[in-house]
């Protein structure tokens, strides 16, 4: 079990290597299995975390905020726009006074060309682990109970499993394009064979491309791409489907909406979901958009372990809080 991660900042899915995401997990098993059972986990008796949310959440503010109090600790919820960062703070001034008066400081912020910068500028200043709770370019620990999700479902030799992280047609906006990034560049790292799919116009990074690809050449898995729906979830193990915006083709909202909009097909349904392995798992970070990214008959089907992910998202937290803050 690697054990060095006290202090340590986790803002993108590589920051962790394999052998310390898989400490991750065991933890995060550990915590899930005390939590069953009961069993109290002070690990961060007294820690304080800054959770600073420069857009909306539902799921990882109250995990991240429950985590802390099962940890023994107490999480400080903190939106951007309550705060003097639009009146000047800047990121250096924000790692190094929330760095002092905090144990961990956790961050939201998804603005494109913006986001990741900005972590990363925080994190320099600080004293105390900078925690990516979704920015631009990665969403770290969605990733991390995607991962455990699938393990318990799947079991722990992943070799050969086909995954499929799609796009997905969504009316809503043009969702941050951070998720199917940690997909890509964490899962071939556990044996998975990664397929991803989605229309011309949703293309992730160039270097998240990249990553992705010398994560499948080091582990001796693969990573593919296409453009058909149809064709990537065929005898798929795991399919991924979400919406993102055409952030890489256009940074202008109604040119993206317009281009969303030619591919209504792109929706996950039964008919979709019958070319994947029978005991093929849906999975989907939320929020969905229903019957337009996902039909209600396939994320509220058998075969949907989106809840299962939800709660994970906890576990995992709590596991990677207790090694950097403890
Ligand atoms: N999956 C996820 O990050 O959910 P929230 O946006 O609700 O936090």
């Amino acid at each position: 079990m690697q054990t060095f991660l006290h202090g340590r900042d986790l803002i993108g899915d590589l920051d962790f290597s394999r052998e310390e995401v898989e400490t991750v997990l065991d933890v995060a098993f550990d915590l899930k299995r005390k939590r069953a059972l009961n069993e109290l986990t002070p690990i961060l008796r007294d820690r304080v975390l800054a959770m600073l949310f420069f857009f909306s959440s539902t799921r990882t503010r109250g995990s991240f905020e429950a985590g802390m109090a099962h940890l023994g600790g107490h999480a400080a919820f903190i939106e951007s726009r309550t705060t003097q960062i639009s009146h000047g703070d800047t990121p250096k001034e924000i790692g190094e006074i929330f760095g002092r008066y905090f144990d961990g400081i956790a961050i939201r912020h998804v603005d494109w060309g913006i986001g990741n910068k900005y972590l990363n500028e925080v994190a320099k200043a600080s004293r105390v682990p900078v925690l990516n709770m979704q920015c631009d370019v990665y969403h770290p620990f969605q990733c991390l109970a995607d991962l455990m999700t699938i393990i318990e479902k799947k079991g722990r030799d992943l070799r050969r499993k086909k995954m499929v992280v799609s796009w997905a047609y969504a009316a809503s906006y043009q969702k941050p394009i951070s998720v199917p990034q940690s997909l890509v560049v964490q899962m071939p790292r556990f044996d998975m064979d990664v397929v991803l799919a989605h229309p011309p116009e949703f293309k992730l990074m160039p270097d998240v491309m990249d990553a992705a690809r010398e994560q499948a050449r080091k582990y001796n898995t693969s990573f593919t791409v296409t453009d058909s729906m149809e064709e990537a979830f065929k005898d798929a193990d795991i399919v991924y489907a979400k919406s993102w915006g055409a952030l890489l083709t256009t940074n202008d909202q109604e040119e993206g909406a317009k281009i969303i909009k030619k591919y209504e097909s792109w929706i996950t349904d039964e008919k979709k979901m019958k070319l994947a392995k029978p005991d093929a798992i849906y999975m989907h970070p939320l929020p969905a958009d229903r019957n337009i990214e996902v039909t209600d008959a396939v994320i509220d089907g058998p075969q949907s372990v989106v809840y299962d992910e939800a709660e994970n998202r906890m576990h995992a937290q709590e596991a990677v809080m207790a090694l950097t803050m403890a």
